[in-house]
């Protein structure tokens, strides 16, 4: 059986979506329920894939999640610390927040190794070497991870490199261990501020998210709470690279201008008139936009790699070149062949794509090699001629919940076919 989305280019898009929430806030807030023991409710929700499968693991740990009101019930009130197996891991790469929070609660965990999109090698060294540095000691054997806490303490852990996951990891072991951590070097993206807000709200004591240094003065135990995790802004920029290519009109509720501001320059800069009121956010484009010169990605508040494939879609139908260097991820140019395939002008050499704009785009049958790329290809196939047929849909449902129905809403052509 194959699910396929297929689509047929040419419509404006037009129309108000609600921002789903964020699913790199989800992630890591739902592995932080480990840390708990008591009830936790999240107004909100969104059906992902990778969603799914962290509710699966944190049910192997003895912890019951349940779709109430719109949100999420999570009972966390009777933890295991029960291994995680590859069949569980495997699936998605946040499954290595859960090391962190095991460690922190019980001061022991095994899990076998992440899996997650073929981006790159997405080596968990980062998470390792600052567990270590708070005392844990690692043997990886067999495909597994066994974790020994017995001798783990408070101190200061500096990061070779700003991971996300990494400052993730280490912010849970350190929320319930006794005294004063300090990590420097670490990310600074609003998801990482969205977990220390929830772990704050469940009592925990931790300050600094979102600058360069966090400091996490570890407290007995967490009690349950009441939250809303944030809004996905590269769901957001997804959606608004999608109208700035396809041409439109469309407002987005929801959105936080200091989690985007990178995207938001480059669009005005495209000729896209934005305006912002609040928490809306109304993007305008008609005709042919310009191309922007050059593009890096870099961590936050640089722009984000997680939309440098949406990015790219957009250049290749725009005004001139752009030269886009990727510099987070070094396999992340997925999409450039099958773009291609659809009549885009583009070539990479190491980090850099070169793409020179084209009046049009030509419908084909291609292929998403990772979640952001099917996502590239849907607005692709959604500005070009003629028919497209997006393959490998299940990357795209890993970050977004029914995006064909979204880009309905809008006036996009677009349909899920499921073929026995
Ligand atoms: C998170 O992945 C996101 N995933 C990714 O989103 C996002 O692209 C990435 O951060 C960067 O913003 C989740 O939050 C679930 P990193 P993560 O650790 O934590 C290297 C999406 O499309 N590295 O910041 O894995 C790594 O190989 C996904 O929603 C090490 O070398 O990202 C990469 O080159 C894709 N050793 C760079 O650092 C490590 O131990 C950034 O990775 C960890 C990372």
């Amino acid at each position: 059986m194959e699910t396929k989305l297929v689509l047929t280019g040419g419509q404006k898009l037009a129309g108000l979506l609600d921002i789903d929430a964020s699913k790199n806030a989800f992630l890591p807030i739902l592995a932080a329920c480990v840390l708990c023991d008591g009830e936790i409710f999240f107004e909100n929700y969104v059906n992902l894939t990778d969603i799914f499968c962290m509710r699966e693991i944190l049910s192997t740990l003895n912890i019951d999640s349940q779709l109430l009101d719109g949100g999420l019930y999570v009972n966390a009130k009777n933890v295991k610390n029960n291994k995680i197996t590859h069949d569980m891991t495997m699936k998605i790469r946040a499954s290595i927040f859960i090391l962190g929070a095991l460690l922190s609660r019980f001061r022991s965990a095994v899990i076998a190794y992440p899996g997650g999109c073929n981006i790159g090698s997405r080596p968990i060294d980062l998470h390792i070497k600052g567990l270590k540095g708070l005392g844990v000691r690692v043997v990886e054997r067999h495909g597994y991870i066994y974790c020994h806490g017995e001798n783990m303490k408070a101190g200061d852990v500096v990061l070779d490199f700003p991971s996300v996951g990494a400052t993730e990891s280490l912010v849970m072991c350190a929320t319930l261990l006794k005294g004063r951590t300090v990590l420097k070097n670490v990310a600074k993206e609003p998801e990482i501020v969205n977990l220390q807000d929830f772990l704050n709200k469940m009592g925990a004591k931790i300050s600094g998210a979102g600058s360069d240094t966090i400091v996490i003065e570890g407290v007995e135990k967490l009690h349950g709470t009441q939250f809303k995790v944030m809004a996905d802004r590269i769901w957001a920029g997804t959606f608004l690279l999608a109208t700035a290519t396809c041409g439109g009109d469309l407002t987005l509720k929801g959105f936080k201008l200091q989690d985007n501001e990178s995207l938001i320059s480059l669009l005005s800069q495209s000729a896209c008139k934005i305006d912002i009121d609040g928490d809306m956010i109304r993007l305008r484009a008609n005709g042919r936009l310009r191309a922007v010169p050059e593009i890096q990605t870099l961590p936050f508040p640089y722009f984000p790699t997680d939309l440098q494939s949406q990015m790219m879609a957009l250049q290749t139908v725009c005004d001139g070149g752009c030269i886009l260097q990727e510099n987070v991820f070094e396999n992340r140019f997925g999409v450039v062949p099958e773009l291609c395939k659809m009549g885009a002008k583009i070539s990479v050499k190491g980090r850099s794509a070169y793409v020179q704009g084209v009046e049009r785009l030509y419908g084909a049958h291609v292929f998403a090699t990772d979640l952001r790329a099917g996502a590239a290809l849907v607005i692709a196939g959604l500005k070009a001629e003629g028919y497209t047929t997006v393959h490998n849909v299940h990357y795209i449902d890993r970050g977004y919940d029914r995006i064909e129905e979204k880009f309905k809403i809008l006036g996009g052509n677009i349909k899920r076919v499921v073929e026995e």
